[in-house]
């Protein structure tokens, strides 16, 4: 039976920082969905490359040309975030194998907590892609262009210089 109503997701995270395989999954959660927020996991045990503030600068930026896609914050489950502001699906990329068990695990316990997960397998393009190893790759001044939007990069480079 069709479900009526705004249908509402998230694509949760820490986006340490934003990259285009990111993006990619938050471009096609926005044909899906009628709203999508990407929700950044405020995680008090991780200290990141990147403060809260400039993570959530960096991809609403890089979310302007979706309408139906604003950017907040999290902390505690992610099921209760959901719950809390009528969002009904979790939407996440596949880049591998290797993502695998991890994300079946952590689906799993999400539905069992009441929110279901929905998987699209990531642009090839970007599979080999992460957050880390974009970092790693700009601190031993590697080249990351292509990797990661101009403002993320002109980010990293600032950030990366000013802790050298
Ligand atoms: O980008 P990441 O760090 O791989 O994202 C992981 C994230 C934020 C999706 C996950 O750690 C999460 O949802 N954390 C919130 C706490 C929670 O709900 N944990 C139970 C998962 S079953």
């Amino acid at each position: 039976m069709a479900k009526s109503g705004t249908r509402k997701a998230v694509c949760p995270g820490s986006f340490d920082p934003v990259t285009f395989g990111h993006l990619d999954v938050f471009a096609r959660a926005a044909e899906q969905y009628d709203h999508v927020t990407v929700a950044v996991l405020q995680n008090s045990t991780k200290a990141g490359l990147f403060t809260m503030e400039q993570r959530i600068e960096m991809i609403t930026e890089c979310v302007k040309p979706y309408p139906n896609i604003v950017v907040d914050t999290f902390k505690g489950l992610l099921v209760d975030y959901c719950k809390g502001n009528g969002i009904s699906a979790i939407f996440k990329g596949l880049r591998a194998v290797s993502d695998f068990d991890y994300e079946l695990q952590m689906a799993q316990m999400n539905s069992r907590l009441g929110v279901d997960t929905l998987f699209v397998a990531t642009n090839p393009e970007y599979s080999f892609l992460s957050s880390s190893i974009v970092k790693e790759i700009a601190k031993f001044g590697g080249d990351v262009a292509g990797l990661v939007p101009d403002n993320v990069h002109e980010a990293l480079k600032a950030q990366l210089n000013a802790k050298s």
